[in-house]
């Protein structure tokens, strides 16, 4: 494989977890999140009965619901397979970016299955002793992989490997979403580290580009400090604006779990003072990216990546705010609910990859921005 094509595969991984996000979405919208009782089987089973015969004695039969099992399946096996195929193309990079590969390979491998082991001994609480000992095994392990990543392009693969771990506590985090029915703070978190992990590879993704020379195309235009202050604020911004819509959902949701026992306009009428504080806050966060497009667009050239990125930003922006109307007036469509959580969490993307661009010291954009800013 040509060695510009190694960021296509990363980038496969950012598309496999938006999947994935979406999925996680489409089960929050249509109610499936109990679709499956227990965890990690459904009804007590690896593959979810198809007809009410089939779920084993000791599980109540009165919570079955095929759509809804099916529904909540299929959103834990996107989640599977996106690890299994996340886990491959972290394999890969090693043996592509690591010096001594096939030790950092052996260390990686040891070091997950003693892990999952640990894991495993700690939560059914087996013997005490066994998970101690393997906590040191784990120990000497971390050490000799650090060392092993050291010699590594390690702005490639360290952030890859967090974001793999990332993904093993989110198949936790689902369990625990199951097990404390649907508890909004525990979605929220959930929502919140599919974010970091998403973060974690378009870091790496930005590095395997650059290290391949197939960088980011940056023309020559008088930027200043200015700029890169503005990216960090709207980032910042974008965190607490989604940080209000999930505590705005969550006050939605804490009165009444389940949605066909009461009037969703009364729950909103109820809980208006977080929904206001986002909508003005939304207000706010939409206002300053038009003002940075604006300014973006009197000091870069139209053709720039930073202008397209800026753009694109801004018309996000602009969906995710138009949707966050619709919820708000037309009483949450399903649709709306789903479309706004994933433009959030694409917004977030895009502002957190212009702040890698503009805050990277090795990355070219960001040598010609010490170069030529002027104030
Ligand atoms: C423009 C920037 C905006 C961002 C980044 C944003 C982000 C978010 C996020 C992340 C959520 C939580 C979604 C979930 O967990 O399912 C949310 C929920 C919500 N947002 Fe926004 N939002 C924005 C604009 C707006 C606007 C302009 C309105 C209304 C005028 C609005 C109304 C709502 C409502 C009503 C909810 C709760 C939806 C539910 O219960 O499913 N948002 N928002």
């Amino acid at each position: 494989m040509k060695s510009h094509h190694h960021s296509s595969l990363v980038f496969s991984a950012i598309i496999l977890v938006y999947f994935v996000i979406l999925a996680g979405g489409i089960v929050r919208i249509s109610g499936a999140g109990l679709g499956c009782p227990d965890w990690p089987r459904c009804f007590g089973r690896w593959i979810p009965p198809t007809d009410i015969s089939q779920i084993p004695p000791h599980i109540n039969t009165g919570d079955f619901n095929f759509r809804l099992a099916w529904t909540e399946y299929i959103n834990r096996l996107a989640g599977v397979i996106s690890g299994f195929v996340i886990f491959g193309i972290f394999l890969f990079l090693v043996k592509n970016y690591c010096e001594k590969w096939k030790m950092a390979l052996t260390v990686v491998l040891l070091g997950l299955i003693s892990l999952v082991l640990l894991l495993f001994f700690y939560i059914a609480k087996i013997n005490f002793l066994i998970p101690v000992i393997l906590s040191i095994i784990l120990f000497l392990i971390l050490q000799e992989g650090y060392y092993l990543f050291k010699y590594s392009f390690r702005k490639i693969t360290v952030p890859f490997f967090v974001a793999l771990l990332l993904m093993g506590y989110q198949g936790w985090l689902g369990s625990r979403v199951v097990s404390l029915e649907l508890k909004p703070i525990i979605v929220s978190m959930h929502f919140y580290f599919a974010l970091i992990l998403v973060a974690f590879l378009v870091y790496s993704w930005v590095h395997i580009r650059q290290k391949n020379n197939d960088s980011f195309r940056v023309e020559s235009q008088s930027h200043s400090k200015n700029f890169r202050r503005w990216t960090l604020l709207l980032f910042f911004l974008s965190v607490l604006q989604i940080f209000g819509g999930t505590k705005a959902r969550e006050a939605l949701e804490i009165l009444y779990p389940s949605r066909e026992d009461s009037s969703i306009i009364n729950l909103f009428t109820e809980n208006i003072g977080r929904v206001e504080v986002h909508k003005y806050g939304a207000f706010i966060f939409s206002l300053s990216i038009v003002i940075f497009f604006l300014y973006t667009r009197k000091i870069v050239g139209r053709n720039s990546f930073l202008y397209k990125t800026v753009f694109w930003i801004l018309i996000i922006t602009l969906l995710q705010h138009f949707t966050g109307v619709i919820l708000y007036y037309l009483a949450f469509p399903a649709f709306g609910q789903v479309m706004h959580l994933l433009f959030s969490s694409v917004l977030f993307v895009f502002l957190f990859l212009l702040v890698v661009l503009n805050y990277e010291p090795n990355h070219p954009h960001r040598q010609y921005l010490s170069s030529s800013a002027t104030d």
